[in-house]
């Protein structure tokens, strides 16, 4: 178990939401719903001590970008001390709800991929439905926000997206519902993410 987890766990109960961190089990499933094959945005919502963030960074190739968004500021820091050595890895301790205005600041219009760990079912209703809303938009066209929660609560919520499909893990503690909720293709999408992973890499990251 990490110590940093469970510490953090009992300092802020509700926040962090769960006493360890999510099996390797789940870790693999959740990164088996994106596809690697090409360079990737990416947006992590709460990802805590980074067992999510390691998986993604080892599957991302060299122009793909991560952004961390984790309110919790002693796994910020561990953060950023484990990703200190990778460009491509940003880490941002700020609440999930400033993704586009960070995304802006870096001129990247939109994400291919946002995955979150965060406890959005004890989100109140309206930060939870603007959370929704701002992700969805932060999307491109063919991406797709992807959950793990305990409850499977949210479909009921993001009902905007286009397609919704759930599975659930039983290899981890507690089982988790995981969820690719999926924004519609866009012609020439991919085509304009490698052009601007381009111009991000060539103008340096972070
Ligand atoms: C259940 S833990 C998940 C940790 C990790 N992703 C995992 O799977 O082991 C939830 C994490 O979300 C963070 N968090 C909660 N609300 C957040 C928010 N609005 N924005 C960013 N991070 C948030 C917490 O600080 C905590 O690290």
């Amino acid at each position: 178990m990490s110590a940093l987890f469970f510490k953090r766990f009992l300092q802020k109960p509700f926040q962090i939401a769960s006493i360890i961190p999510s099996s390797k089990a789940l870790v693999e499933r959740v990164a088996g719903k994106m596809d690697f094959k090409q360079p990737r945005i990416i947006a992590e919502y709460g990802p805590g001590e980074g067992v999510h963030s390691r998986e993604l960074a080892s599957r991302m190739d060299a122009h793909s970008r991560l952004f961390l968004f984790e309110l919790d500021p002693a796994f910020s820091r561990d953060l950023e001390r484990q990703f200190a050595d990778d460009p491509r890895v940003t880490v941002i301790n700020r609440d999930a709800a400033s993704l586009s205005e960070e995304l802006t600041q870096r001129g990247i219009p939109q994400c291919d991929y946002i995955l979150s760990g965060i406890p959005f079912s004890i989100l109140e209703i309206r930060k939870k439905r603007a959370l929704l809303q701002d992700t969805y938009d932060a999307l491109k066209g063919g991406g797709a926000f992807i959950i793990y929660q305990v409850t499977n609560e949210l479909r009921q919520h993001a009902t905007f997206f286009d397609r919704a499909e759930s599975e659930y893990c039983l290899q981890n503690i507690p089982p988790m519902f995981v969820t690719v909720f999926q924004k519609a293709s866009t012609r020439n999408g991919h085509a304009r993410t490698t052009q601007l992973l381009r111009t991000v890499s060539a103008n340096g990251a972070k």
